[in-house]
């Protein structure tokens, strides 16, 4: 399988300080690929850097070959990058409907009967208000909205993050769903453990330096990875 997004030796710094270095991903054209890494190690950052919001100062993002790294991110939307952002950045105050077509692109109904056709729970709820939701359905919400255009790429940022045990299970299983519908997912998250079980590669950055990488399985073993992130137990792997 050919990869849609490789990221080569990205650097990022902003004033003085290195946010990134070196960072290296590669994301095929369906699976999940994720990158781990406590609170403050620059996975936000490297999600902005992809959608536009941040502009690396070395390396290169390739979509299909080409190179965004340059683009503005209504540009990289249009090439068909679409992010589920960090703290979900829903509209509470409007109805799920609302939220949804804010993301839908020139096909609009089309984009939205594939999001409910995903997702039918966000079906039975589109004029409820989308602060009135469970935390679990409003992330549900913000991705559904990213699913709007069918893009390309997806980048989920913590989509577990402030979520009960029960529905970061819910978020992880829809996220599989996500996959198994032939999306490819760039997935960053701090719960490693949560992450493991649903990615097929994934890389650990400290300091805005991956650290460890492979495929999940075999992270998911490892004592380095378990030491520091599973609470020093190496979880059985389905
Ligand atoms: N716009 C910015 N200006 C200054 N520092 C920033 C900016 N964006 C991110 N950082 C810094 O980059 C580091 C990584 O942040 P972030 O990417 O949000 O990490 P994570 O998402 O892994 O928690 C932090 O030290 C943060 O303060
Ligand atoms: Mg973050």
């Amino acid at each position: 399988m050919s990869n849609i997004l490789e990221i080569k030796n990205l650097s990022l710094k902003i004033g003085i300080q290195d946010i990134l270095h070196d960072i290296s991903v590669t994301v095929p054209e369906q699976g999940i690929v994720s990158v781990l890494g406590a609170n403050g190690v620059g996975k936000t950052s490297l999600m902005r850097c992809i959608s536009g919001i941040y502009h690396a100062t070395g390396g290169e993002i390739l979509l299909e070959g080409e190179d965004i790294s340059k683009l503005k991110s209504h540009e990289i939307v249009e090439r068909g990058i679409m992010q589920a952002p960090e703290g979900r950045q829903i509209f509470s105050n409007m109805t799920v409907l609302e939220n949804l077509v804010i993301g839908a692109g020139p096909l609009g109904r089309q984009e939205l009967d594939h999001v409910l056709a995903l997702f039918p729970r966000l079906e039975e709820r589109l004029k409820q208000q989308a602060g009135s939701m469970s935390g679990g359905e409003q992330q549900m919400l913000c991705i559904g909205r990213a699913l709007m255009r069918k893009p390309k790429v997806l980048l989920l940022d913590e989509p577990s993050l402030g979520l009960a045990p029960r529905l970061v299970g819910f978020i992880c299983e829809l996220v599989s769903k996500i996959r198994a519908e032939g999306y490819a997912v760039l997935l960053v998250e701090q719960n490693v453990k949560a992450a493991l079980r649903i990615s097929d590669t994934a890389s650990v950055i400290e300091h805005g330096k991956i650290v460890i990488e492979g495929d999940a399985s075999a992270l998911a073993n490892d004592p380095r990875v378990a030491e520091a992130y599973l609470g020093g137990h190496v979880h059985e792997t389905a």
